[in-house]
Protein backbone atom coordinates (compact mmCIF):
# COMPACT_ATOMS: atom_id res chain seq x y z
CA UNK A 1 0.00 0.00 0.00
CA UNK A 2 1.62 3.54 -1.01
CA UNK A 3 1.63 6.45 1.61
CA UNK A 4 -1.80 8.14 -0.54
CA UNK A 5 -3.07 5.08 -0.09
CA UNK A 6 -2.32 5.48 4.29
CA UNK A 7 -3.60 8.69 4.25
CA UNK A 8 -6.66 8.03 2.42
CA UNK A 9 -7.73 4.53 3.89
CA UNK A 10 -10.80 5.50 5.88
CA UNK A 11 -12.05 8.22 2.95
CA UNK A 12 -13.87 7.26 -0.34
CA UNK A 13 -13.03 10.62 -2.23
CA UNK A 14 -9.39 11.55 -0.86
CA UNK A 15 -8.22 14.86 -2.85
CA UNK A 16 -5.89 14.03 -5.74
CA UNK A 17 -3.21 15.39 -8.41
CA UNK A 18 -4.34 18.10 -10.53
CA UNK A 19 -6.88 19.53 -8.23
CA UNK A 20 -7.22 22.70 -6.82
CA UNK A 21 -7.54 23.30 -3.24
CA UNK A 22 -8.22 26.54 -1.17
CA UNK A 23 -5.46 26.03 1.70
CA UNK A 24 -6.60 28.63 4.91
CA UNK A 25 -4.63 29.94 7.39
CA UNK A 26 -5.91 30.98 10.79
CA UNK A 27 -6.70 34.38 10.10
CA UNK A 28 -9.36 33.10 7.08
CA UNK A 29 -6.92 34.30 4.72
CA UNK A 30 -7.77 31.56 1.38
CA UNK A 31 -4.84 30.82 -0.88
CA UNK A 32 -5.98 28.60 -3.93
CA UNK A 33 -3.25 25.80 -5.26
CA UNK A 34 -3.13 22.81 -7.48
CA UNK A 35 -1.78 19.57 -6.33
CA UNK A 36 0.91 19.00 -8.45
CA UNK A 37 2.81 16.12 -7.62
CA UNK A 38 6.55 16.50 -6.27
CA UNK A 39 6.19 20.61 -6.02
CA UNK A 40 6.52 22.51 -2.86
CA UNK A 41 5.36 25.84 -2.16
CA UNK A 42 5.94 28.59 -0.08
CA UNK A 43 3.18 30.01 1.98
CA UNK A 44 3.62 32.37 4.61
CA UNK A 45 6.42 31.83 6.40
CA UNK A 46 7.13 28.23 5.43
CA UNK A 47 6.34 25.14 2.75
CA UNK A 48 4.46 22.73 1.91
CA UNK A 49 5.40 19.30 -0.17
CA UNK A 50 2.03 18.82 -2.36
CA UNK A 51 2.65 14.83 -1.96
CA UNK A 52 2.11 15.31 1.27
CA UNK A 53 -1.65 16.74 0.45
CA UNK A 54 -2.47 14.49 -1.92
CA UNK A 55 -4.47 11.56 -0.46
CA UNK A 56 -5.95 13.47 2.71
CA UNK A 57 -9.13 13.43 3.11
CA UNK A 58 -11.47 16.79 2.21
CA UNK A 59 -11.10 19.44 5.31
CA UNK A 60 -7.80 17.66 7.24
CA UNK A 61 -5.63 20.34 8.85
CA UNK A 62 -1.79 20.27 8.38
CA UNK A 63 1.29 22.17 9.32
CA UNK A 64 3.85 23.94 7.02
CA UNK A 65 7.78 23.98 7.57
CA UNK A 66 6.90 26.48 9.87
CA UNK A 67 4.44 25.28 12.44
CA UNK A 68 1.61 27.34 10.83
CA UNK A 69 -1.75 25.32 10.91
CA UNK A 70 -3.79 25.56 7.81
CA UNK A 71 -7.07 23.81 6.63
CA UNK A 72 -7.20 22.36 3.44
CA UNK A 73 -10.41 22.74 1.81
CA UNK A 74 -12.53 21.77 -1.50
CA UNK A 75 -13.68 24.88 -2.52
CA UNK A 76 -17.00 25.71 -2.93
CA UNK A 77 -18.21 27.36 -6.06
CA UNK A 78 -18.78 30.89 -3.85
CA UNK A 79 -15.80 30.38 -2.11
CA UNK A 80 -13.98 29.74 -6.00
CA UNK A 81 -15.11 32.40 -7.86
CA UNK A 82 -13.65 34.93 -5.98
CA UNK A 83 -10.32 33.72 -6.92
CA UNK A 84 -11.24 32.77 -10.92
CA UNK A 85 -8.61 33.41 -13.50
CA UNK A 86 -10.19 36.17 -15.03
CA UNK A 87 -10.12 39.48 -17.33
CA UNK A 88 -13.26 40.60 -17.42
CA UNK A 89 -15.66 41.28 -14.36
CA UNK A 90 -18.06 38.19 -13.17
CA UNK A 91 -21.50 37.38 -11.68
CA UNK A 92 -20.98 36.93 -7.88
CA UNK A 93 -22.30 34.17 -6.08
CA UNK A 94 -24.69 36.43 -4.40
CA UNK A 95 -26.37 37.53 -8.01
CA UNK A 96 -25.59 34.06 -9.51
CA UNK A 97 -27.87 32.55 -6.30
CA UNK A 98 -31.15 35.18 -7.93
CA UNK A 99 -30.36 34.41 -11.45
CA UNK A 100 -30.38 30.61 -10.75
CA UNK A 101 -33.43 30.65 -8.31
CA UNK A 102 -35.63 33.17 -10.26
CA UNK A 103 -34.22 32.81 -13.67
CA UNK A 104 -35.83 29.46 -12.89
CA UNK A 105 -33.00 27.23 -14.37
CA UNK A 106 -33.84 23.71 -13.81
CA UNK A 107 -32.65 20.38 -15.07
CA UNK A 108 -32.56 19.60 -17.82
CA UNK A 109 -33.42 23.02 -19.54
CA UNK A 110 -31.57 24.32 -22.56
CA UNK A 111 -30.17 27.69 -22.09
CA UNK A 112 -28.24 30.46 -23.78
CA UNK A 113 -26.03 32.68 -22.52
CA UNK A 114 -24.22 35.71 -23.26
CA UNK A 115 -21.71 37.24 -22.72
CA UNK A 116 -19.77 34.10 -21.40
CA UNK A 117 -16.40 35.97 -19.71
CA UNK A 118 -14.66 34.33 -17.62
CA UNK A 119 -17.09 31.40 -17.18
CA UNK A 120 -18.54 32.17 -13.44
CA UNK A 121 -22.14 31.52 -14.33
CA UNK A 122 -21.08 29.16 -17.04
CA UNK A 123 -20.61 26.88 -14.62
CA UNK A 124 -23.36 27.53 -11.66
CA UNK A 125 -25.00 27.23 -15.23
CA UNK A 126 -24.04 23.98 -16.10
CA UNK A 127 -24.41 22.24 -12.56
CA UNK A 128 -28.01 23.58 -12.61
CA UNK A 129 -29.10 22.15 -15.78
CA UNK A 130 -27.17 18.40 -15.03
CA UNK A 131 -26.02 16.34 -18.09
CA UNK A 132 -29.43 16.18 -19.48
CA UNK A 133 -29.97 19.54 -20.06
CA UNK A 134 -27.50 21.92 -22.84
CA UNK A 135 -25.93 25.87 -22.48
CA UNK A 136 -24.94 27.47 -25.24
CA UNK A 137 -22.79 30.30 -24.39
CA UNK A 138 -22.16 32.97 -27.43
CA UNK A 139 -18.89 35.44 -26.66
CA UNK A 140 -17.75 37.85 -28.58
CA UNK A 141 -13.99 37.18 -27.90
CA UNK A 142 -11.34 34.76 -28.50
CA UNK A 143 -9.46 35.30 -25.16
CA UNK A 144 -12.42 35.24 -23.12
CA UNK A 145 -13.72 32.14 -24.79
CA UNK A 146 -10.24 30.61 -23.95
CA UNK A 147 -10.30 31.68 -20.45
CA UNK A 148 -13.69 30.02 -19.80
CA UNK A 149 -12.67 27.10 -21.66
CA UNK A 150 -9.81 26.81 -19.27
CA UNK A 151 -11.41 27.58 -16.26
CA UNK A 152 -14.64 25.36 -16.95
CA UNK A 153 -12.51 22.17 -18.14
CA UNK A 154 -10.18 23.07 -14.50
CA UNK A 155 -12.66 23.75 -12.06
CA UNK A 156 -16.35 22.13 -13.72
CA UNK A 157 -14.59 19.20 -15.41
CA UNK A 158 -16.16 17.42 -18.97
CA UNK A 159 -19.02 19.86 -20.02
CA UNK A 160 -20.14 17.75 -23.37
CA UNK A 161 -23.76 19.67 -22.60
CA UNK A 162 -22.30 23.04 -23.28
CA UNK A 163 -21.79 24.75 -26.72
CA UNK A 164 -19.39 27.54 -26.11
CA UNK A 165 -19.98 29.94 -29.30
CA UNK A 166 -17.27 32.54 -30.58
CA UNK A 167 -19.86 34.71 -31.75
CA UNK A 168 -21.16 38.32 -31.83
CA UNK A 169 -24.89 37.68 -30.63
CA UNK A 170 -25.57 40.88 -32.56
CA UNK A 171 -26.01 38.91 -35.50
CA UNK A 172 -28.88 36.85 -34.36
CA UNK A 173 -29.47 33.70 -32.09
CA UNK A 174 -29.41 30.36 -34.11
CA UNK A 175 -31.00 28.12 -31.28
CA UNK A 176 -35.23 28.18 -30.91
CA UNK A 177 -37.22 26.94 -28.36
CA UNK A 178 -35.10 27.53 -25.79
CA UNK A 179 -36.34 27.25 -21.86
CA UNK A 180 -33.74 30.23 -20.72
CA UNK A 181 -31.91 32.94 -21.97
CA UNK A 182 -29.31 34.81 -19.45
CA UNK A 183 -27.94 38.23 -20.92
CA UNK A 184 -24.73 40.02 -19.44
CA UNK A 185 -24.34 42.87 -21.82
CA UNK A 186 -24.13 46.28 -21.48
CA UNK A 187 -27.41 47.01 -24.09
CA UNK A 188 -29.38 44.15 -22.98
CA UNK A 189 -32.59 45.51 -24.43
CA UNK A 190 -30.81 45.25 -27.76
CA UNK A 191 -31.49 41.92 -27.96
CA UNK A 192 -35.19 41.79 -26.83
CA UNK A 193 -36.89 40.83 -30.59
CA UNK A 194 -34.63 38.04 -31.06
CA UNK A 195 -34.81 36.64 -27.55
CA UNK A 196 -38.36 36.75 -28.31
CA UNK A 197 -38.24 34.31 -31.19
CA UNK A 198 -35.54 32.34 -29.74
CA UNK A 199 -37.45 31.17 -25.92
CA UNK A 200 -40.39 29.01 -26.33
CA UNK A 201 -43.91 30.54 -25.01
CA UNK A 202 -43.79 31.46 -21.07
CA UNK A 203 -39.92 31.12 -21.11
CA UNK A 204 -37.77 33.09 -18.76
CA UNK A 205 -35.71 35.47 -19.99
CA UNK A 206 -33.11 37.08 -17.66
CA UNK A 207 -31.03 40.35 -17.58
CA UNK A 208 -27.67 41.09 -15.32
CA UNK A 209 -27.16 45.07 -15.37
CA UNK A 210 -24.84 47.21 -12.74
CA UNK A 211 -26.59 50.44 -13.24
CA UNK A 212 -29.94 52.05 -12.96
CA UNK A 213 -30.45 53.34 -15.99
CA UNK A 214 -29.75 50.04 -17.88
CA UNK A 215 -32.34 48.73 -15.45
CA UNK A 216 -35.08 50.99 -16.25
CA UNK A 217 -34.71 50.82 -19.94
CA UNK A 218 -34.59 47.36 -20.22
CA UNK A 219 -37.91 47.12 -18.22
CA UNK A 220 -39.42 49.14 -20.09
CA UNK A 221 -38.39 47.91 -23.28
CA UNK A 222 -39.12 43.96 -22.47
CA UNK A 223 -42.83 45.28 -21.44
CA UNK A 224 -43.01 46.37 -24.99
CA UNK A 225 -41.37 43.56 -26.61
CA UNK A 226 -43.66 40.33 -26.07
CA UNK A 227 -42.33 39.79 -22.42
CA UNK A 228 -44.44 40.35 -19.35
CA UNK A 229 -44.49 39.48 -15.44
CA UNK A 230 -41.33 41.49 -15.30
CA UNK A 231 -39.57 41.81 -12.06
CA UNK A 232 -36.12 43.88 -11.22
CA UNK A 233 -33.92 42.84 -7.82
CA UNK A 234 -31.08 43.23 -6.20
CA UNK A 235 -29.66 41.41 -3.18
CA UNK A 236 -27.88 42.65 -0.37
CA UNK A 237 -25.58 40.31 1.32
CA UNK A 238 -24.03 41.22 4.75
CA UNK A 239 -22.34 38.52 6.21
CA UNK A 240 -22.17 38.34 10.06
CA UNK A 241 -18.30 37.94 12.90
CA UNK A 242 -19.45 35.26 15.16
CA UNK A 243 -16.81 34.86 17.91
CA UNK A 244 -17.51 34.15 21.39
CA UNK A 245 -19.19 36.74 22.86
CA UNK A 246 -18.57 39.28 19.51
CA UNK A 247 -21.55 38.28 17.78
CA UNK A 248 -22.41 41.72 14.61
CA UNK A 249 -22.30 41.93 10.96
CA UNK A 250 -19.38 42.01 9.59
CA UNK A 251 -17.80 45.72 9.51
CA UNK A 252 -17.47 45.26 5.44
CA UNK A 253 -19.61 44.56 3.11
CA UNK A 254 -20.12 44.78 -1.18
CA UNK A 255 -22.33 47.68 -1.25
CA UNK A 256 -23.83 47.03 -5.07
CA UNK A 257 -22.90 44.65 -7.87
CA UNK A 258 -25.66 44.79 -10.16
CA UNK A 259 -29.41 44.42 -10.58
CA UNK A 260 -31.48 40.74 -11.84
CA UNK A 261 -34.73 41.50 -14.05
CA UNK A 262 -36.43 38.58 -14.97
CA UNK A 263 -39.41 38.76 -17.59
CA UNK A 264 -41.73 36.08 -19.26
CA UNK A 265 -42.25 35.61 -22.99
CA UNK A 266 -45.88 36.42 -23.87
CA UNK A 267 -47.47 33.68 -26.34
CA UNK A 268 -48.31 36.75 -28.86
CA UNK A 269 -45.61 39.54 -29.52
CA UNK A 270 -48.55 42.03 -29.92
CA UNK A 271 -50.39 41.62 -26.72
CA UNK A 272 -53.28 44.14 -25.18
CA UNK A 273 -51.64 46.25 -22.46
CA UNK A 274 -51.17 44.58 -18.98
CA UNK A 275 -51.46 45.63 -15.52
CA UNK A 276 -48.41 47.52 -14.85
CA UNK A 277 -46.91 48.22 -17.95
CA UNK A 278 -46.59 50.62 -20.89
CA UNK A 279 -49.06 51.21 -23.75
CA UNK A 280 -48.36 50.41 -26.88
CA UNK A 281 -47.46 53.91 -27.97
CA UNK A 282 -44.28 52.78 -26.16
CA UNK A 283 -43.46 50.89 -28.56
CA UNK A 284 -40.19 52.01 -30.65
C1 LIG B 1 -19.17 40.94 -17.95
S1 LIG B 1 -18.57 39.73 -19.04
C2 LIG B 1 -19.53 38.29 -18.63
C3 LIG B 1 -19.14 37.65 -17.31
C4 LIG B 1 -19.82 36.33 -17.07
N1 LIG B 1 -21.25 36.45 -17.01
C5 LIG B 1 -19.29 35.68 -15.79
O1 LIG B 1 -20.03 35.66 -14.78
O2 LIG B 1 -18.16 35.19 -15.78
C6 LIG B 1 -19.34 40.21 -20.56
C7 LIG B 1 -18.80 39.43 -21.76
O3 LIG B 1 -19.65 39.68 -22.87
C8 LIG B 1 -18.87 39.63 -24.04
N2 LIG B 1 -19.62 40.32 -25.10
C9 LIG B 1 -19.77 41.66 -25.25
N3 LIG B 1 -20.51 41.93 -26.34
C10 LIG B 1 -20.84 40.73 -26.91
C11 LIG B 1 -21.59 40.34 -28.07
N4 LIG B 1 -22.14 41.27 -28.86
N5 LIG B 1 -21.73 39.03 -28.36
C12 LIG B 1 -21.17 38.10 -27.55
N6 LIG B 1 -20.44 38.40 -26.43
C13 LIG B 1 -20.27 39.70 -26.11
C14 LIG B 1 -17.59 40.33 -23.62
O4 LIG B 1 -16.52 40.00 -24.49
C15 LIG B 1 -17.40 39.82 -22.19
O5 LIG B 1 -16.56 38.69 -22.17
Amino acid sequence: MSDADDKHSDCDNPLRAGEDVLLVDRKDREYLRTLTPGKTIHLRSGRFDMDDLIGLPDGSTIENSGGEAFLVLRPTYAKLIPHLPRKAQVIYPKDVGLILLWGDIFPGARVLEVGTGPGALTMALLRMIGPSGHLYSYELRQEFAEMARGNVDRFFGPAPQWTLKLADIRNGIEERNLDRIVIDLPEPWRLLPEAWRALKPGAVLVAYVPTVLQMKQFVDQARVSGFTAVEAMENLLRGWHVEGPSVRPDHRMVAHTGFVITARRLAERESSTLPGEASDDDTD
